[in-house]
C-alpha cells in the first residue's frame, strides 16, 4: 500500500519541488494550497514532470474545519507542513497577519493530525532561527538567538508548538527542518521561483536583471568582516532540499527516529559570499551581470552556514549539486518563464 503525504503549500517553491521527489520516491502525494502566494505554474509543472496530477485541494489551513474534513477524508501519512508567509520585511510591517497565519495554520495542522488517529509532522524551519551565532558552521546544538522579524519568531514558536506537541500527544511525531538559502530549479526547468513583485532574495533578483526584468543588482554591503567584504550563506539546491524532506519523510514512517522530536540542518556546510555568488552566475551561464554595490541591508547576518553531519548521518541524506549546476537551473527556469510571457 502506498503511504500518502500531505503537502501543504504543495504549489509553491520548495512544497512543488518536494512533491516531486516524493511522488518519485513511491508516495502518493496530496497538495493542498490556497493560492494566497502563487499561481498555477508549478502545480502544472509538477503534473508535467510527473506525467499525471496529484491530487489538488483549493484551501485555506487557518480554516480549522477545513483541515480537519481534509484529515478526515484521507489516510495521511505524514503531513510536510509549508503553508505559510515568508518575507521578513513584510513580517516587521504585519507582524498580526504573520502571526495568525503561520501558527494558527500550523496548530490546525496538529490538531487534525491528533483528531484523526496521530500523524507524522514535518515542520518547514529556517536557519533564520540561529540568528548571528558567534561559532561557525551551526549545529542542530547551537543555541537559537531571539527573532529580530515577527518571520523569524513564527518559525521559533512553531517549533516549539511541534516540540511541545509531541511530548504531550503519543500519537505526533516531529521533524523540523531548517534550510539554509534554499535557491535553483528543477532541471527540467518547468517548476522553481515565482516571486511577485520585485523579488527580496538574491537569487531571483540575479535572474531578473539577467533577462532584463530589472535594471541592475543591488549588492547590500561591500565592508562587512569577510574576505571580499560581502556576506556569506549556505545556498542549497531546492532539488537537493526536497530529496531531504523525502528521506525525513521516510525516517518517520519507517519508524526510525531516535526521538520523538528531531531537528535537522539541510545546507551545504560550504560558505559562499554574495559576489562569489554573482561570479560563479556569470561564469556559469557566460554573461555579465549588470550590478552595484549599495548600503548594507538592515538586519542581515554577516554569515550564516551551517554543518549538515547530522543530517548526513541520521538522514542518510548529502546535498549533490554544485553552485554551478544550481546557478545554470535557475537560469534555465528564468528563460522558460520568459519563454511562457
Ligand atoms: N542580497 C543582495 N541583493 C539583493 C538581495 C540579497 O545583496 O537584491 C544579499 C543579502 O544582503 C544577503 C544575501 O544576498 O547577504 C542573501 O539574501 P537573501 O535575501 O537571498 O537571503 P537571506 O539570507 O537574507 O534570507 C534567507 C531567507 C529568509 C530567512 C533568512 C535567514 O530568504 O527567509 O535566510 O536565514 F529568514
Amino acid at each position: 500500500m502506498k503511504k500518502t503525504v500531505l503537502v501543504s503549500g504543495g504549489a509553491g517553491f520548495i512544497g512543488s519541488h518536494v512533491s516531486v521527489e516524493l511522488a518519485q520516491a513511491g508516495y502518493d502525494v496530496l497538495i493542498a494550497d490556497n493560492m494566497s502566494n502563487c499561481d498555477e505554474t508549478n502545480y502544472n509543472g509538477v503534473c508535467k514532470i510527473l506525467g499525471y496530477a496529484p491530487e489538488f485541494v483549493k484551501m485555506d489551513f487557518c480554516d480549522s474545519e477545513a483541515v480537519d474534513r481534509l484529515f478526515a477524508g484521507h489516510k495521511i501519512d505524514a503531513v510536510i507542513h509549508f503553508a505559510a508567509y515568508k518575507a521578513v520585511g513584510e513580517s516587521v510591517a504585519q507582524p498580526l497577519m504573520y502571526y495568525r497565519n503561520n501558527l494558527l495554520s500550523f496548530m490546525n495542522v496538529i490538531e487534525a493530525a491528533r483528531k484523526n488517529g496521530g500523524c507524522n509532522v514535518l515542520f518547514s524551519s529556517s536557519a533564520t532561527v540561529y540568528g548571528e551565532a558567534e561559532d561557525l558552521p551551526v549545529t542542530e546544538k547551537t543555541g537559537r538567538k531571539p527573532s529580530t522579524s515577527p518571520y523569524g519568531n513564527t518559525k521559533q514558536i512553531s517549533e516549539d508548538i511541534l516540540r511541545d506537541c509531541v511530548k504531550a500527544y503519543p500519537e505526533i511525531k516531529g521533524i523540523a527542518l531548517r534550510y539554509f538559502n534554499p535557491i535553483g530549479a528543477h532541471p527540467s526547468a518547468l517548476i522553481g521561483e515565482l516571486p511577485r513583485g520585485v523579488p527580496n532574495n538574491l537569487v531571483p533578483f540575479i535572474t531578473q536583471t539577467a533577462i532584463g526584468k530589472r535594471e541592475c543588482l543591488s549588492i547590500f554591503g561591500k565592508d562587512y568582516p569577510t574576505e571580499d567584504g560581502t556576506c556569506l550563506r549556505d545556498y542549497i539546491d531546492v532539488v537537493d532540499l526536497a530529496k531531504a524532506h523525502v528521506c525525513a519523510v521516510t525516517r518517520m514512517i519507517e519508524g526510525k527516529m531516535k526521538a520523538d522530536y528531531e531537528i535537522y540542518n539541510i545546507g551545504t556546510g560550504r560558505p559562499v559570499s554574495v559576489l562569489e555568488l554573482v561570479n560563479s552566475f556569470e561564469k556559469v551561464n557566460s554573461l555579465k551581470l549588470n550590478y552595484k554595490f549599495v548600503d548594507r541591508r538592515p538586519g542581515d547576518v554577516v554569515s550564516i552556514y551551517g554543518s549538515p553531519a547530522l543530517a548526513n548521518e541520521e538522514l542518510g541524506w548529502k546535498a549533490e549539486r554544485s553552485v554551478e549546476e544550481t546557478l545554470a537551473a535557475a537560469w534555465a527556469w528564468e528563460k522558460a518563464l520568459a519563454g511562457k510571457n
